[in-house]
């Protein structure tokens, strides 16, 4: 009986898991402008270009994550903060966005969001770069 429950179990853990990335798939292939994740992971050829480089912190679990919150656009994503979108348009200043992104209780002391800089989640170098990448979206 009790074998019978967890093959039970298991299966459908295996439908869910199956189903997940399904969903995530054809995000992933349009993560980030046509990026691809698989950059990031290559350490033989890391990525060169800022932008690049500002994406991969942004999607890293231990840096940025910034999809855990924000939705951004062919990522499978968080959705409790506005969308990535149109961000050139929103900030002309790239010095508004680098504040934003390196302390938001500067613009909004109740925020949710990590002061990234403040609490030094993220050096002033990666912020740079996530600038340079969240400025392309
Ligand atoms: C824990 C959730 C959370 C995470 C993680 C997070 N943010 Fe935010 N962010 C928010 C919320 C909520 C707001 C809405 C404004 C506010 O709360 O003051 C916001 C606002 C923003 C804004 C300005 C609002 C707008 O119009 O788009 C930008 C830009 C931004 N975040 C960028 C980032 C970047 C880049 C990262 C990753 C380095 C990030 N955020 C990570 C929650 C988050």
């Amino acid at each position: 009986m009790q074998k019978s429950t967890n093959i039970v179990i298991t299966g459908a853990a295996t439908v869910l898991l199956g189903l997940g990335s399904l969903l995530a798939a054809p995000g992933l292939q349009a993560a980030g402008q046509g990026l691809d994740p698989k950059v990031c992971k290559d350490k033989d050829n890391p990525p060169k270009d800022t932008v690049t480089q500002g994406y991969c912190l942004v999607i890293e679990r231990t840096k940025g994550n910034c999809m855990g919150c924000h939705l951004i656009e062919g990522m499978s994503s968080g959705n409790i903060a506005p969308p990535m979108v149109s961000i050139k348009q929103r900030f002309p200043e790239k010095a508004k966005l680098r504040e934003q992104i390196s302390d938001a209780t500067k613009v909004n002391p109740d925020t949710v969001m990590p002061p990234f800089g403040r609490h030094n989640i993220l050096s002033a170098d990666e912020i740079d770069k996530i600038v340079e990448y969240v400025w392309t979206l």
